[in-house]
C-alpha cells in the first residue's frame, strides 16, 4: 500500500505505549520508530526521545526533523489538550481524536448529553454545577439503601468515581468534589444510577464515519484479590471476553457506537482514532458506563498480542479520510491472552522507587509470552529499575483462558523483584 517505509512517533510512556510500539515494530513498512518519552522496555525497539508533548511546537519540530509520517498518541491527556489538532494543522498525520471529539472522555456531562440525544442505553443520570441541586436530586431520585454513583465531570486519572452506599456518603462525595478535590475536573458533578452486572471494554478504530471493531477485554481495577481495595489504573486484563457474543457486540455497535459516531460527524467534530466503550452487561441489556478516546491500559497488552493484521497499515487507513475503514477486515489470533500487572508495593498510594528488577529477559524469552514495561528505567549500571506505580504487564497466550493464565504466571515466576506485587486471581 505504501511504497517506502515510514517513520513513526508514539507519545506516552506506559505499558499501553510499549504494546503499541511492539505491534508497530513488527508491521511491514515500518521505518524508524520513536517514542516520547518512552521507558526502558521501549528502548529495545524504539528510540526514546525527551520531547515534551505539552510543547506541541517541539513535537512538530521533531516530526519535521525526523521525517515522521505518523504520530500515535497513547494517553488521554494530550488528546484532551488538543495535540492531534496541532499536529494536523501542521500537516502531520496523527492517530487520535481532535480536542473537541476527545470531550467524549474529558467531559462526562458532554458524553451523557450526546448519549441522551442519540438514545444510547445509559444509567439514569444528571449533571450539576452546585452542591444543593445535586443533593436534592439524590434525595428525590434515590431510595435510602440504593447505591448512588457520584462522578467528577473531567479527567481525574481514574479516581473521579465514587459509588456511595447511601445518601450520606453521596452528600459527602458531592461536597468533596465541589470543594475542589479534582480541581476544574469536579466543577461539574454527575449523579448516576448504579448499574449492576458484568463490565467489559470494547475497542473501535474510527475514521470519522466507520467504527472498526478492534477487540475487547476485561480489566481488573481494584488492587486486591477478589476485587477489593483501592481503585488502580488496572492490575490485569484478559481478551476476548466470553460474554461478548456476536449478538452483544452487534448491540454495542448499533445502539451505542454508531449513533454516537454519526452525531459527532453531524456536529462537525467527527471522531477519529481509538474509541473505548466501557459497558455494563445488565439484565436489561448492555448499557454505556463510559467512553474513553484511546486504547485501554492494560487491555492493549492483551488485544495487540492477538492482532495478526498489519497494525501500521490499519492506523494509516484510519487517518486517510471518512469511510476509509469501511471494507477493512481484521485477522485475529483465535487464542486467549491474559496480562498480569506487576506494581510497586504501596501502589496506588506511596511507593518506593529505584529497586532493581531481574529476570525480565528470561520471562520474555518464553514462547507466547510478552513482557510490556510501564514504570521502568535503567540505572547507572544499565540494569532495569522500577520507577513507577504500575511497572510491568506480563502477557501470556493460550488456547483458552486457563493455559494463557498459566503461561503468564509462569513467566512472572522468572521475574525477581522484591518490591513487586501482583494479583494472583487474574482470569479466574
Ligand atoms: P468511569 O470513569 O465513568 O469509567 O467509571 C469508572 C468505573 O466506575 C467503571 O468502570 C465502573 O466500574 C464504575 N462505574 C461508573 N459509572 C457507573 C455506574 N453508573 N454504575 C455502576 N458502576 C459505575
Ligand atoms: N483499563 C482502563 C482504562 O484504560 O481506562
Amino acid at each position: 500500500m505504501y511504497a517506502s517505509t515510514m517513520n513513526v512517533l508514539v507519545i506516552g510512556s506506559g505499558g499501553r505505549e510499549h504494546a503499541l510500539c511492539w505491534a508497530l515494530s513488527k508491521s511491514g513498512g515500518m521505518g524508524d520508530l520513536f517514542c516520547a518519552p518512552g521507558n526502558a522496555g521501549m528502548e529495545e525497539i524504539a528510540r526514546c526521545v525527551q520531547v515534551d508533548w505539552k510543547n506541541a511546537d517541539a513535537i512538530i519540530g521533531f516530526c519535521r526533523d525526523h521525517d515522521i509520517g505518523l504520530v500515535v498518541i497513547g494517553p488521554e491527556a494530550p488528546l484532551a489538550e488538543g495535540l492531534s489538532d496541532a499536529l494536523r494543522s501542521a500537516g502531520l498525520r496523527a492517530v487520535g481524536p481532535s480536542k473537541e471529539a476527545a470531550r467524549l472522555e474529558s467531559s462526562k456531562a458532554f458524553m451523557r448529553e450526546i448519549c441522551e440525544e442519540t438514545k444510547v442505553p445509559s444509567p439514569r443520570n444528571a449533571s450539576f454545577k452546585e452542591s444543593k441541586q445535586a443533593k436534592s436530586y439524590v434525595e428525590a431520585n434515590f431510595q435510602e439503601g440504593e447505591k448512588i454513583v457520584v462522578k467528577a465531570d473531567g479527567l481525574a486519572a481514574g479516581k473521579g468515581v465514587v459509588i456511595a452506599e447511601n445518601h450520606g456518603e453521596a452528600y459527602e462525595a458531592i461536597d468533596e468534589m465541589f470543594d475542589g478535590k479534582f480541581g476544574e475536573a469536579s466543577a461539574c458533578v454527575l449523579i448516576e444510577e448504579c448499574l449492576e452486572g458484568e463490565e467489559a471494554s470494547l475497542f473501535y478504530l474510527c475514521d470519522g464515519e466507520v467504527a472498526l471493531a478492534f477487540g475487547n477485554g476485561r480489566d481488573y481495577k481494584r488492587i486486591g484479590e477478589g476485587n477489593v481495595g483501592a481503585n488502580t489504573g488496572g492490575m490485569g486484563a484478559y481478551s476476548p471476553v466470553g460474554e461478548l457474543t456476536e449478538e452483544v457486540c452487534a448491540q454495542v455497535e448499533e445502539k451505542i457506537v454508531n449513533p454516537v459516531l454519526r452525531s459527532m460527524a453531524a456536529r462537525g467534530t467527527p471522531f477519529t482514532g481509538f474509541l473505548y466503550a466501557g459497558v455494563m452487561l445488565t439484565p436489561d441489556g448492555v448499557k454505556l458506563l463510559e467512553f474513553n478516546v484511546r486504547m485501554g491500559d492494560p487491555e492493549t497488552q492483551v488485544v495487540l498480542p492477538r492482532l495478526r493484521s498489519n497494525f501500521l497499515e490499519l492506523l494509516l487507513t484510519s487517518c486517510s479520510g471518512a469511510g476509509a475503514l469501511r471494507d477493512v477486515s481484521l485477522e485475529w489470533d483465535p487464542r486467549n491472552c491474559i496480562t498480569v500487572v506487576m506494581a510497586s508495593q504501596g501502589y496506588p498510594g506511596e511507593y518506593e522507587k529505584g529497586a532493581r528488577i531481574e529476570g525480565i529477559e528470561s520471562a520474555s524469552s518464553m514462547k507466547d509470552v510478552h513482557v510490556f514495561h510501564a514504570g521502568t528505567a535503567r540505572d547507572g549500571d544499565g540494569e532495569i529499575i522500577a520507577t513507577g506505580g504500575r511497572v510491568l504487564a506480563v502477557s501470556g497466550l493460550g488456547e483458552s483462558l486457563a493455559p494463557a493464565r498459566s503461561r503468564a504466571y509462569e513467566a512472572l515466576g522468572h521475574i525477581k523483584w522484591s518490591g513487586g506485587i501482583y494479583r494472583r486471581d487474574i482470569g479466574t
